[in-house]
């Protein structure tokens, strides 16, 4: 696996160097928290998480670092999971952990050439995800992408002290194929 490249961004593995930031976004509460549950992880077990990743379909690792392509900066990462023991999906998801890249499309073209990469190197027939009602981007972008709205998981998210709701979002292969023809 080399890289995907987009107008704005390139998906690429993650090098030795950029564990370390990307290491410390996972460790900011103001980075990680406002939408999800926070919690601390030693620099040993998300480096060795990241290095086991590619063998483990149900990891939580980043599997690749969204690389801006006007500046080479690394600004978020992506990954995916296989989120049921017996449906057979995988879950996209996606940070931009640099703050200040947020609401400039990096996150929208990172998620739809993960995608468009999972459907191609995969004979999965959806691709899902899922976000806290209240994170207006995350399901902006998810729709802008044409993931259709499923459903509504009632109080499964705990964070902040209140159990939240969540919107799944799903894609199919034949959806995915309909819009975007080239991926
Ligand atoms: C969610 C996230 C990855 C979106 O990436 P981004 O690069 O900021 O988003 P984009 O600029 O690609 O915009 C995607 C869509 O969201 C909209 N959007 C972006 N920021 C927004 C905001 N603050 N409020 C409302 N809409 C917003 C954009 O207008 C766009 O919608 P459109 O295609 O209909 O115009 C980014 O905000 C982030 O890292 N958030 C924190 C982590 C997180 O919540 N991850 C998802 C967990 S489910």
């Amino acid at each position: 696996m080399t890289a995907l490249d987009g107008a704005l961004v390139r998906l690429r593995p993650l090098a030795s160097a950029d564990l370390e930031p990307v290491f410390s976004w996972y460790n900011d509460p103001e980075v990680v928290a406002p939408f999800d549950r926070f919690s601390v992880d030693s620099f040993d077990d998300f480096r060795d998480a990241v290095s086991n990743a590619a063998d483990d379909p149900t990891s939580l690792a980043p599997r690749f670092a969204v690389e801006r392509r006007d500046d080479g900066r690394v600004v978020g990462v992506v990954g995916y999971y296989r989120a049921h023991p017996v449906l057979e999906y995988m879950d996209v998801w996606y940070v931009l952990g640099d703050r200040a890249a947020r609401g400039h499309g990096f996150g929208k073209e990172a998620v739809g050439l993960l995608t468009g990469h999972l459907f191609s190197t995969t004979s999965l027939e959806r691709i899902g995800a899922t976000c806290d009602v209240e994170n207006v981007p995350s399901y902006r972008l998810l729709e802008g992408l044409g993931f259709r709205l499923e459903g509504t998981l009632k109080s499964a998210l705990y964070h902040h002290a209140h159990w939240h709701d969540v919107r799944v979002y799903g894609v199919t292969r034949a959806e995915w194929e309909a819009r975007a023809p080239r991926e």
